[in-house]
């Protein structure tokens, strides 16, 4: 792997001289942790695509799937560092950095995709996007997966009562450790790498993730079922190591941002199309039961949950956002 290659191009080119800086052939690794053929995989590859086809060629991005490069634990440490030069983390990681972040992961807050795009694209976006300041790291804007569901080794799961005494992973985030904690489950905060195998050992009964990651991850394989639930969201936020950033001359950096726009206007409308048809080929599977949760027990699921929103509140500063969201949805 060509770690060691990406800090050579995080020295700073000469920031204000563009000519210079164009002449150098630029590298950017871009590590994340899910499979390709997902929303956030074909995002990252179609960047790849748009940021050579912009910069001629001067830019080339390197993408690595499926946590080959580094996984949840390590990478953004890899970025502050240097050494690597783009990741993609869902906003759920990135909240023991940025812990109004969590308002994202507040439980049935949305309830289209069409909200959440308004909300991740817009000026409520940006001003998440500018938490990341005291970091040292450039974000470059959100990209989106779809609504989570829930899926479960051996019990299935018909309303929230049933979540009571299971192990559940989750991603790290303290609002969503409280949503289980809220219905009686335990939370587990774990690697995505390591989702797959805790399930084929019993280490944990059930997790959360959209159809696309279910399907893609194979976790269908080792569970038996699932639970159409849409009590949350799933979302990347797209990051670049600052310094890296501050060294591109700024015709790349502008070339670098249009590819971005390109990609975000275009990943939305994939994410949602990708999730319906990994969602009819879970429907498809013999051994693998898609369970419907009732309207009536999902009302009562949000109901439950309600102490979520209160723990959030208790916890975060500036709950301004919160506000600014409950105006859109
Ligand atoms: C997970 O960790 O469950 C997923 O969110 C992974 C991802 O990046 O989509």
């Amino acid at each position: 792997i060509s770690v060691q290659q990406g800090l050579l191009f995080a020295k700073p080119l000469p920031y204000d001289d563009e000519q210079k800086g164009l002449d150098t052939q630029i590298t950017i690794h871009l590590s994340h942790v899910v499979a390709e053929n997902t929303p956030k995989g074909q995002a990252a590859n179609k960047f790849a695509e748009l940021v050579e086809e912009k910069t001629n060629g001067k830019v080339k991005v390197h993408v690595y799937s499926n946590s080959s490069l580094f996984n949840d634990e390590n990478e953004f440490q890899a970025l502050q560092k240097g050494e690597v030069e783009m990741i993609i983390p869902t906003f759920s990681k990135m909240t023991a950095y940025v812990p109004n972040w969590q308002v994202l992961d507040l439980p049935f807050l949305f309830n289209t995709n069409e909200e959440v795009k308004e909300v991740l694209t817009g000026s409520i976006g940006e001003q998440l996007v500018n938490e990341l300041e005291p970091f040292h790291i450039k974000g470059l804007g959100f990209w989106y997966n779809g609504f989570k569901h829930l899926t479960s080794v051996e019990q299935p799961i018909h309303n929230f009562e049933d979540l009571q005494g299971l192990r559940v992973r989750t991603m790290p985030s303290k609002t969503l450790e409280k949503q289980f904690e809220v219905v009686k489950a335990t939370p587990i905060p774990i690697s995505f790498s390591e989702v797959f195998s805790d399930l084929e050992k019993h280490a944990i009964d059930a997790q959360e993730n959209t159809a696309s990651n279910i399907y893609s991850k194979g976790f269908y394989k080792v569970q038996k079922h699932m639970t159409i639930t849409q009590h949350g969201i799933l979302g990347y936020a797209v990051l670049m190591n600052e310094t890296f950033w501050n060294s591109l001359p700024i015709k790349i950096q502008h070339q670098l941002l249009d590819a971005m726009k390109e990609t975000t206007d275009w990943q939305f409308e994939q994410a949602e199309l990708m999730n319906e048809q990994d969602m009819d080929k879970l429907k498809q599977l013999d051994d693998f039961d898609v369970y419907t949760m009732s309207p009536q027990e999902r009302q009562r699921f949000k109901e439950q949950l309600a102490p979520v929103y209160d723990f959030y509140r208790a916890h975060i500063q500036n709950d301004q956002i919160l506000a600014e969201i409950e105006k859109i949805v």
